[in-house]
């Protein structure tokens, strides 16, 4: 089965789907984008996801490339045409084309938009969260606006091929306080020695993670106890347990930081049930 990408107002076989070289995003990172995990076919925590763009957008004065029931209908048949139901689907809007200068160009170029699906299977996703995964601690070296999903991700790149090259799944930054702000491309989250679940505050320099939203929800409805109270990377080893949340990783146990295992080492509970409600909910779409 093919591949099938949608670039700028066009469905084009992936290998010849490209954009100009002086598209804004090429040259200067210019541009923001979304990921959304798909489950029998459907968007999961699609709204979160547009809302998010919507003030990514707003925040570098790019405009909306379509109404969001445009881009909807862009989305939906690029899962189609690629024959997708699990997965995961990606879109990227950039300030567009235009001759290189780091000013704005002016007039206002129309932004480029590219979305692209692939095939993700869960039911093996799940094999390996039920395992657990580790990750490896980082100094903070992002700019000021993590809040902004851009394509800007170099740091995040080289914390992550860091985290790989020592044998874990994720990178989680720690800022100037000595306190984690969150994974390279995931929320980091510890239940801690009290039973609090701990996810670093909004007004910290992360992102807004939608999947960090839907599970505040599903921990309001277990009855379990949420802190937004920041955690050090010593906090977390002593955690019973850790994990990491995001639209690629759902709910992911952790099982080790800097090779220091949580708990005892397996997946702890609450990471568990929260990622089978996560799931059965998306599954449920
Ligand atoms: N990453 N923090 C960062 C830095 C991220 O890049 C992501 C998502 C998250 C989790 O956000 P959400 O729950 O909305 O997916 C947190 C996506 C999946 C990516 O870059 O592929």
């Amino acid at each position: 089965m093919s591949r099938i990408a949608y670039v700028n107002g066009r469905y084009v076989p992936h290998g010849q789907a490209v954009v100009h070289i002086e598209d804004r995003g090429y040259q200067l990172a210019d541009g923001v984008y979304e990921v959304w995990a798909l489950f029998g076919g459907r968007l999961v925590d699609a709204d979160g996801h547009f809302e998010r763009l919507g003030r990514s957008l707003t925040e570098l004065r790019i405009r909306p490339p379509m109404t969001r029931r445009a881009l909807e209908i862009v989305l939906a048949e690029t899962v189609r045409r690629n024959r997708v139901r699990e997965g995961l689907v990606y879109l990227q809007v950039t300030r567009g084309t235009a001759r290189r200068d780091h000013a704005f160009p002016n007039p206002a170029p129309p932004p480029s938009v590219v979305v692209t699906a692939k095939a993700v299977d869960w039911a093996a996703a799940d094999a390996r969260a039920a395992v657990g995964a580790s990750v490896v601690t980082t100094p903070e070296n992002r700019w000021g606006r993590c809040d902004i999903k851009t394509i800007g991700l170099l740091p995040n790149v080289l914390a992550k091929q860091a985290a790989r090259e020592r044998g874990a799944i994720e990178a989680w930054f720690v800022d100037d306080l000595g306190l984690v702000t969150e994974g390279a491309s995931s929320n980091a989250w510890i239940v801690d020695k009290d039973g609090v679940l701990r996810t670093r505050d909004t007004n910290a320099n992360i992102l807004r993670g939608v999947t960090r939203r839907a599970v505040f929800e599903l921990v309001a409805r277990e009855g379990l106890t949420l802190s937004e109270a920041p955690f050090s990377p010593e906090d977390a080893k002593a955690a019973r347990e850790a994990f990491i949340t995001g639209a690629g990783s759902l709910v992911t146990p952790i099982v080790a930081i800097d090779g220091v295992p949580i708990g005892n080492g397996r997946p702890g509970p609450v990471a568990t049930r929260l990622r089978a409600l996560y799931v059965q909910n998306a599954r449920a779409l």
